[in-house]
């Protein structure tokens, strides 16, 4: 151990301007490190508001696109879609969600041809699809975990012949990262990139997202306290992502992201793979309220992010993406 001793040390020194300060500066975070995620709804002509996320809207299947053409300009290399679906068409068992041409295949398509090098992340999961809000089957109150899997493999290949380039299971299933990956591999996907949500915690903080995709009032009381993990847990999420590596998963991902930096780290540093850390929904919402409200200073946003690469994340989820490149110059 190097000893440091005041006064032949003093940490100080590099702390005397921002030139130095920034020179000494352990990491940083660039457009290249920022995925947006988008919201799409079905039978929406232009956008509309998103109540209890300020700043952040669901879009039509034609507003998106110039969207996606404001996100593209800004660097932004990666957006992660959500679709909001037709109530109508939604059932115990998610149906539509392996329709080969519904809402969100068609979305991905028109985006993909248009912006053929936007990275499009499409979510794995039934809760768009459910009448009952849960990512998986229900039967008598019980999530079926294998009999969802045939499902959600379905459903990645639905996503990846439209054309999405990564496909991210964020249902918490057991074993459907490997059961993914062999439908995909069977049908000519090799290819496709798998983003697992990993180590996805039964969070609170999911709430502004519920109501962003209509599927708050589908969950109703109902918890997903059956497949998401315990929040209290850690050496589980190094199972969980230990399964997932194991099973195929090119990137594993956190979620939520700033109450859960020690998994990111813990991750990072046990596994050596690229991991992908979520700021989401519930997360956005409080920051930018208590700025809008002037409660808090807007830097704070930039010191949520840098605190994900800090934690070891390579790349981040978040609603403020656009934002940040706009306000911080990045
Ligand atoms: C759906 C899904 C959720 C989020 C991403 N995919 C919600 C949930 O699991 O209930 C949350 C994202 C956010 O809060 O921003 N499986």
């Amino acid at each position: 151990m190097i000893s440091r001793k005041f006064p032949s040390t003093r940490l100080r020194r590099l702390r005397q301007s921002d030139s130095i300060i920034k020179l000494t500066s352990e990491c940083g975070i660039s457009k290249d490190d920022l995925i947006q995620p988008v919201f799409v709804k079905e039978g929406l002509k232009d956008k509309e508001p998103i109540e209890s996320m300020p700043g952040i809207f669901r879009f039509g299947c034609e507003s998106v696109l110039d969207e996606i053409e404001e996100i593209d300009q800004l660097g932004i290399k990666a957006i992660a879609i959500f679709p909001v679906i037709d109530p109508a068409k939604k059932d115990a068992t998610g149906s539509e969600a392996i329709k080969t041409d519904n809402f969100i295949s068609e979305v991905i398509c028109s985006i993909k041809s248009k912006f053929p090098n936007m990275l499009v992340i499409a979510d794995v999961a039934l809760d768009p699809y459910t009448d009952h809000g849960h990512d998986g089957i229900l039967e008598n109150n019980k999530i079926l975990n294998d009999q969802t899997l045939e499902v959600l493999a379905e459903q990645s290949i639905v996503l990846a012949e439209a054309g999405a380039d990564i496909i991210a299971p964020s249902d918490m299933m057991d074993g459907r990262i490997g059961f993914i990956r062999k439908r995909l591999d069977e049908n000519s996907f090799e290819e496709k990139i798998i983003l697992s949500y990993a180590a996805k915690y039964n969070s609170k903080f999911y709430g502004p997202f519920r109501d962003a995709v209509n599927s708050k009032n589908n969950l109703g009381k109902s918890d997903k306290s059956s497949y998401q993990m315990n929040p209290a847990n850690f050496l589980e999420a190094l199972n969980e992502v230990a399964m997932d590596i194991e099973e195929g998963a090119d990137i594993v991902m956190v979620k939520p992201g700033m109450p859960y930096l020690d998994i990111i780290s813990r991750i990072k540093h046990e596994f050596k793979v690229p991991t992908f850390a979520y700021q989401v929904s519930g997360e956005y919402s409080m920051l930018m309220e208590s700025v809008n409200k002037g409660w808090l200073d807007k830097n704070v946003i930039m010191e949520t992010i840098i605190s994900f690469k800090r934690a070891g994340a390579d790349a981040v989820l978040s609603y403020f993406a656009k934002d940040l490149i706009k306000e911080f110059n990045l």
